[in-house]
């Protein structure tokens, strides 16, 4: 079996598990802080529990690296780490907002740039992107790419400003001003999956929150999909997989918007 079909039947999996418990107050119950450090929900353990017991289930070798659970080995002798945030979004999840998704990755070293395969589903319309290392990036069955357009009519900017800092809404402030259409989903794994099939032109998090088990699937589909993924500096997003390290990044659908948007920052 494909690790890229692994990740498939997992999150459909968790899709079957979690549909029905999205939006109750049921899927809300606090069971207290998780590796990732936020407070884990009753639906973020339902999910991930469904994809730990797939894994064991077909003796997957690996180590899981999990927001809620940490680093869990399933082999002593892995061919490399699964990245799972089995719910993105969660507070979309409990309220019912319909906007999370679950987010699997497979890597066969411990960084980001080491990704092969990355799925993210979106569990409220089971829209699955997905893509393998130098294979594209697909949508459904359907090959997906981002929107090649330089100057699109309705230029689209994702901006995730949740619990930002004044000195980064500061450093923001440009760009905000000149962006008609700001976006803010609140799903960072989806929302490269929006980037990747061309509907956000550019993508920005600068809050050094986001963790890798937020963004590991969902940067190798914007980069399979011919998007472009720095950080602040301006290099290649890369990291280790530690769970607890906190990114910032840019993406941008070309390589026109992603100077643009660099030029702003660092004038501003
Ligand atoms: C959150 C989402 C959200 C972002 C938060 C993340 P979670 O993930 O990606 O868009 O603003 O920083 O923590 O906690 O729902 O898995
Ligand atoms: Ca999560």
């Amino acid at each position: 079996m494909e690790v890229i079909e692994v990740l498939l039947e997992a999150s459909k999996r968790v899709y079957n598990n979690v549909r029905h418990l999205a939006g109750t107050k049921e899927s809300g119950e606090d069971f207290g802080r998780g590796a990732g450090g936020d407070i884990s929900r009753r639906i973020d353990i339902v999910a991930e529990k469904t994809v730990l017991d797939y894994l064991k289930e077909i003796k997957f070798d690996c180590i899981v690296l999990g927001e809620e659970c940490g680093q869990v080995e399933l082999s002593k002798n892995p061919k490399g780490f699964i990245i799972m945030d089995a719910i993105d979004g969660s507070t979309n999840a409990v309220r019912g907002l319909p906007f999370f998704c679950c987010s699997l990755a497979f890597a066969t070293d411990n960084k980001l740039s080491a990704v092969t395969d990355g799925v993210v589903t979106d569990l409220s319309r089971r829209d699955m992107y997905y893509a393998t290392k130098g294979k594209g990036a697909f949508l459904n069955g359907e090959k997906i790419s981002v929107n090649k357009d330089k100057k699109p009519i309705y230029f689209v900017l994702g901006l995730d400003i949740s619990g930002i800092s004044p000195d980064t809404l500061e450093v923001l402030s440009p760009i905000i001003a000149s962006s008609n259409h700001i976006r803010h989903f609140g799903a960072n794994a989806l929302e490269f999956g929006m980037l990747a099939r061309g509907l956000i032109d550019v993508f920005i998090d600068l809050r050094d929150k986001i963790r890798v088990t937020d963004i590991a699937a969902g940067l190798l589909i914007a980069l399979e999909a011919g998007g472009y993924i720095v950080d602040r500096s301006g290099k290649p997003l890369d990291s280790d997989l530690g769970y607890h390290n906190k990114l910032s990044f840019i993406a941008a659908a070309n390589k026109e918007s992603l100077d643009d948007i660099m030029n702003k920052l660092n004038h501003s």
